[in-house]
């Protein structure tokens, strides 16, 4: 039916956050603007998640979990049924299981505020990943896109971009550098990487 297939050409992502939601706002308003893609839902596991609220404000359906939710293939089986092309991490905090990441293969990604290898694993997300930047001396930090597998920040590069480490940087500002570098890059690798995805069947 010609209708249909018209609608399947529309890529569906799904933003999966913890915290504030700055990068799942960007990302909804650029493909809110998009013939190709469109973020059609916010998962979130903490429910006083400032990104819920962004979520309601842009009119996307946003889907509170909890942790076994997300262990016992809850969170699975509602992105299978709402039939996601693409899994966009975005300040989401939980280990992703193996059965998840086999359900989408390449096709969750994460957005690391670092320089991957270096400053990722368990424990390095927000302020802790910018306070080892600055505690080791780096001149250099910057941001990581790449698949998700089920080790914390080990999976396949996609992107990096870098900004200074100043002389004088606290974890705040540091923070606020990079998450401009987040915000003028995720977009456009995420819509990049939905274009060249196949169908979802
Ligand atoms: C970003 O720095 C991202 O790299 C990290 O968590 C932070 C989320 O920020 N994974 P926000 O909630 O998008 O503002």
């Amino acid at each position: 039916m010609a209708g249909r297939s018209h609608l399947r050409s529309v890529k569906r992502i799904a933003i999966l956050a913890s915290g504030s939601g700055s990068n799942a706002q960007r990302l909804i308003e650029h493909f809110a603007g998009s013939a190709g893609a469109q973020v059609v839902l916010v998962g979130c596991d903490q429910p006083a998640a400032g990104v819920l609220q962004r979520a309601w404000d842009l009119g996307v359906p946003s889907y509170l979990f909890n942790a076994a939710d997300l262990r016992n293939g809850t969170v699975q089986r509602e992105l299978q049924a709402l039939r996601i092309d693409l899994v966009v991490l975005a300040g989401f905090l939980r280990l992703i299981p193996a059965d998840l990441v086999n359900a989408f293969p390449e096709r969750i990604v994460n957005i690391h505020p670092a320089l991957l290898p270096k400053f990722g694993g368990k424990g390095m997300y927000g302020h802790n990943v910018h306070h080892a930047v600055i505690a080791a001396g780096e001149q250099e930090s910057g941001i990581t896109i790449h698949y998700v597998n089920e080790r914390y920040d080990e999976g396949e590069h996609l992107f990096q971009a870098t900004c200074p480490v100043l002389p004088g940087d606290t974890p705040d500002t540091l923070a606020a550098r990079i998450h401009a570098l987040e915000h003028a890059h995720y977009p456009a690798v995420v819509e990049k990487l939905v274009r060249a995805l196949p169908p979802t069947p």
